[in-house]
């Protein structure tokens, strides 16, 4: 257990996740050698919900298929309940911008897929496909194939895949950016009601910052690569959050000023690497 200062809640139960000094280093040694990310102390405690804000290319997906264990840090130990990530855990399920259901499979049989792996029997996946559905409000298309989706609608048969596992983080990369205005705002809606009822911590990236203020507890902003922690802002709001409070705005505000040196260190960078 964590006596560490930096872990706040966490300290009186092991974190959901610990990172600490964590770097990346993509092909470290030879001449396209790149430090993606340098230095991160952060922690996810059980429940919390931690939303990454920094510009493009700072290392935040880099970091999220770390916590994954899709790809290993450099330097540095990211730690899962308490555990040492080495390799992906039902423990940690990762939701991209784009899900990949498998066409082949109905609705139902994706969200249940896992469980097949493990298993259950067949009667069992079919209620926990069924019940995860409902809660994500796609009761009525159990025996779909993806094809036959809105693109919102796959996002949330893949979130309600990820919730058959009962993982215990939710790792999400910009779950919603493929999304028109209107879905996404319902899906944030949706995702504030799955994360309250199964009480699993959520990392979760946005390039957004009214979807990071709406969503989170606390606002982690990175710099321009090699991403570092810039800024840890806590949003201690009501939730459902008032997007026309003073507190908001001012909140909005700051994460502005904060992003606005990085995004543009940011095109300086991409603009000597196209240049
Ligand atoms: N597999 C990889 N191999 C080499 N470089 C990579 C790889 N993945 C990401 N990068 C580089 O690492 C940096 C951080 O990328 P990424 O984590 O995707 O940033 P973000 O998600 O914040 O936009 C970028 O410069 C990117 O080009
Ligand atoms: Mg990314």
């Amino acid at each position: 257990m964590s006596s560490d200062a930096t872990t706040g809640a966490a300290t009186a139960r092991t974190g959901a996740v610990r990172c600490r000094g964590v770097g990346k280093v993509w092909g470290e040694g030879t001449a396209r050698e790149l430090v993606a990310l340098d230095a991160v102390d952060l922690d996810v405690a059980p429940g919390e919900f931690v939303v990454m804000l920094g510009p493009s290319g700072c290392g935040k997906s880099t970091l999220l298929s770390m916590v994954a264990g899709l790809d290993r840090p450099t330097s540095g130990l990211i730690e899962a309940d308490g555990e040492p990530v080495r390799e992906p855990g039902p423990d940690r399920c990762m939701i991209f911008q784009q899900s990949s259901l498998y066409p082949w499979l109905s609705v139902a049989d994706n969200v249940s897929f896992g469980l097949r792996l493990r298993g259950r029997p067949k009667s069992e996946r079919r209620q926990v496909a069924q019940r995860l559905l409902r809660t994500v409000g796609l009761g009525d298309v159990l025996d779909k194939h993806p094809d036959e989706l809105s693109g919102g609608m796959r996002q949330r048969a893949a979130i309600a895949r990820a919730l058959a596992m009962e993982p215990r983080v939710l790792l999400m990369d910009e779950p919603f950016a493929a999304l028109d205005v209107q879905t996404r705002a319902k899906l944030q809606d949706f995702i504030r009601q799955v994360w309250t009822e199964s009480g699993a911590s959520v990392l979760f990236v946005t390039h957004s910052i009214d979807e990071a203020v709406s969503l989170a507890d606390r606002i982690v902003v990175f710099t321009a690569r090699p991403g570092r922690i810039k800024a840890v802002v806590p949003v201690e709001l009501e939730r459902p959050r008032d997007p026309r409070s003073a507190e908001y705005h001012r909140l909005h505000d700051q994460l502005i000023d904060l992003l606005r040196d990085e995004v543009d260190r940011a095109f300086a960078q991409q603009e000597k690497v196209s240049g």
